[in-house]
C-alpha cells in the first residue's frame, strides 16, 4: 500500500483509530494504512497471537502504535469491553471490517444462535460503537466512520438469509448516519466489497470444497484495491462501491448512483419536516 504520512489526516482523523477485524484480510491492510498517514491504531480480533504479530508488524514498519485488543463481536458485553479497553484514547477513526459468513447453507440448516450471534457482531456492535464513538467525533467536529458491507446487501439471495440482511443494514445505517453527520465533520463511508481475495474467503472455500486452502480467488478484487478505493472516498460521500467487480454490479442495479438516491432522499425527508 502506497501511503505516507500526512499530517492532514492525523488532524481529521487522529490521534487513534479503532479498527474491527484487523488480525487479517481487508482490516489488518486497513489497520496498517490509516498507521502509514500517521494515525495510532486499536486493533480487534479474536485471535490473540495473530492479532499480537499484525500489531508487531504495524509499529515495526510504520513507527506508530498499535494495542491489540482481544475480542469476540459477537458477544453481549463486546461493547463495554472495547469502551474499557480504550478509555485513555480519543479514537478519531472507526472502521468495522469484521463481518463474513462462514455458514453459506439455507436458513433452517444453520442455528438461530449462530444468526443471531452475527446480528449481534454485523448490526448491533458497529452501531453501538458509532454511537459511543461518533459522539465524541460530533463534538470535536472531526472524526470518520467507515462499515464493510457486501453486495449481498442489494437483493436477497439464497444461503445467505440473516448475512445479506446485517449487510443490508450496515450500508442504510451508514448512509443515513453520512446525511446526519456531514454538516458536523464526521465523515460516515459505507465501503461495498464485491469478491474480495481474503483469507477468510479462501478458508470459506475450502471449507465448502471449492478450492484448496490458501488458494487464490480468480477474478475476486485484491485486499489493497479495496482498501485505496475506500480510502479515497472517505470524505467525499455515502457509499463507497471498492473494486472494479462491484462498480460494474451496482451501475447494473442501480441506475441512478446510490449517492444520488440518498441525496434526493434527505433532501424530500427535509421537505417534509
Ligand atoms: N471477502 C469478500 O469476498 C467479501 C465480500 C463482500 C463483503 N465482504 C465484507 O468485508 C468485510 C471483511 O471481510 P473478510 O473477507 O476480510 O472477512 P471477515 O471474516 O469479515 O474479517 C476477518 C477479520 O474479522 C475478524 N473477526 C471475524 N469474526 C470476528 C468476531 N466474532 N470477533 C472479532 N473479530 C472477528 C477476524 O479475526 P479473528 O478470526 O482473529 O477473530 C479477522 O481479523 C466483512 O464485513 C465482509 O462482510 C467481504
Amino acid at each position: 500500500m502506497n501511503a505516507s504520512a500526512t499530517p492532514a489526516f492525523r488532524e481529521k482523523y487522529g490521534p487513534w483509530a479503532l479498527v474491527a477485524g484487523a488480525s487479517d484480510g481487508v482490516g489488518a491492510a486497513f489497520a496498517e494504512t490509516i498507521a502509514r498517514h500517521g494515525v495510532d491504531v486499536v486493533l480487534l480480533a479474536r485471535r490473540e497471537e495473530v492479532l499480537r504479530q499484525v500489531a508487531e508488524g504495524i509499529r515495526s514498519r510504520t513507527g506508530r502504535r498499535a494495542r491489540a485488543v482481544t475480542i469476540d463481536l459477537s458477544t453481549a458485553d463486546a461493547v463495554d469491553s472495547i469502551v474499557d479497553a480504550t478509555a485513555d484514547l480519543d479514537i478519531g477513526l472507526l472502521v468495522y471490517c469484521a463481518g463474513s459468513d462462514a455458514d453459506y447453507k439455507p436458513f433452517l440448516e444453520n442455528s438461530i444462535a449462530a444468526a443471531a450471534a452475527m446480528l449481534q457482531r454485523n448490526c448491533l456492535v458497529p452501531m453501538q460503537l458509532a454511537h459511543h464513538y461518533g459522539r465524541a467525533m460530533a463534538e470535536r467536529g472531526r472524526g470518520g466512520i467507515m462499515v464493510l458491507s457486501s453486495g449481498a446487501a442489494f437483493v436477497g439471495a439464497p444461503n445467505m438469509v440473516a448475512y445479506g440482511a446485517t449487510k443490508a443494514f450496515d450500508m442504510i445505517f451508514t448512509e443515513a448516519l453520512w446525511c446526519e453527520w456531514r454538516d458536523v465533520g464526521v465523515d460516515v463511508l459505507g465501503v461495498v466489497l464485491g469478491e474480495t481475495d481474503t483469507p477468510a474467503l479462501r478458508r470459506i472455500r475450502a471449507a465448502r470444497g471449492i478450492a484448496g486452502p490458501d488458494e487464490p480467488v480468480p477474478g475476486a478484487a485484491g485486499v489493497d484495491e479495496v482498501v485505496t478505493a475506500a480510502f479515497a472516498a472517505l470524505g467525499k460521500g455515502p457509499t463507497c462501491m471498492a473494486g472494479k467487480q462491484i462498480r460494474r454490479g451496482a451501475r447494473l442495479i442501480y441506475p441512478i448512483p446510490r449517492g444520488a438516491l440518498v441525496r434526493a432522499m434527505a433532501w424530500a425527508s427535509r421537505r417534509r419536516l
